[in-house]
């Protein structure tokens, strides 16, 4: 790709807020969405800035964000707080808020109004869910009061007991079918994209093609209409287990290692705060 033209591209369009309209329009005309986990309001506001269309406000959260060992933890007051402060450091990005385990899956009107307390207190403008043919009802309802709503099906997170382990999904002839057809109850049930997350590659391209809607994958190779990373992982802040889809493509942990280490040491030494750095004659 041209670097110059892409770059115009992303000037010329930085000021036109992204829709779920734009996602669909995107699959049609065979053009990447590029989405990211995010929580923050500076790193959004820099993830905003170059252009990515849209910020998932994940609950990877809390294992990135509040050190917990899984996503089971996380509430929804964890979920709107970072979707507030990514709500204000985003002017053009799609940003989407992740329901909590638990905010959903018990009783249909609880999930609602858990799905409108992103949109009116998270500022968010559209939700993301896990599971397949089970959540159909729930993203209906959801769909009805004019909220749009991502799925996520593969390797989902919450589901995390039940899987056994961080695993990829789909690999028997039966599970594969499955997800196929859950993909497609969820494309009837109303859903605007969908998550696909460590699946085989082949699976994924075959649910894409099968899909009019946009798939975003993680972990699910290069024939989604679009691909998702957690900043973090992005950026390289993530010490712990690094997935093979993972690319690291900046090493930031290293870089605050770094400045901490001379911070300590220049303190110790007396070196800093020198003399530009205080107050007075
Ligand atoms: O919580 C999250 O960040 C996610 C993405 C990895 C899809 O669900």
């Amino acid at each position: 790709m041209d670097l110059r033209k892409f770059e115009e591209g992303v000037r010329m369009t930085a000021s036109k807020k992204i829709t779920v309209k734009d996602f669909q329009t995107m699959k049609e005309e065979g053009e990447k969405i590029t989405m990211i986990s995010a929580y923050t309001y500076p790193i959004a506001k820099i993830i905003d800035e170059i252009g990515i269309e849209s910020i998932l406000v994940g609950d990877s959260l809390g294992m990135t964000i509040l050190g917990y060992e899984n996503t089971l933890e996380v509430t929804m007051e964890d979920s709107i707080r970072h979707s507030q402060a990514v709500a204000r450091g985003t002017n053009r990005a799609l940003v989407i808020g992740d329901l909590p385990f638990l905010s959903y899956g018990i009783d249909d009107h609880e999930t609602v109004r858990n799905a409108g307390r992103l949109i009116k207190e998270g500022r968010c403008e559209a939700v993301k869910l896990e599971g397949g043919r089970e959540r159909k009802e729930e993203i209906q309802e959801i769909k009805a009061i004019g909220i749009p709503v991502l799925g996520h099906i593969g390797l989902t997170p919450t589901y995390i007991n039940e899987l056994g382990g961080y695993k990829v999904q789909g690999k028997s002839t039966k599970a594969e079918e499955r997800l196929v057809e859950d993909a497609k109850i969820l494309e009837e049930a109303g859903v605007f994209g969908l998550v696909i997350e460590s699946v085989p590659w082949k699976l994924a391209k075959k649910i894409s093609e099968n899909l009019t809607i946009p798939t975003i994958g993680i972990g699910a190779g290069q024939y989604c209409d679009g691909q998702v990373l957690v900043i973090d992982d992005l950026i390289g802040l993530t010490s712990d287990l690094k997935p093979k889809f993972v690319k690291q493509f900046a090493n930031v942990g290293s870089i605050i290692a770094d400045a901490v280490k001379e911070y300590l040491e220049e303190v110790k030494s007396n070196k800093y705060p020198s003399e530009e750095h205080r107050y007075g004659n």
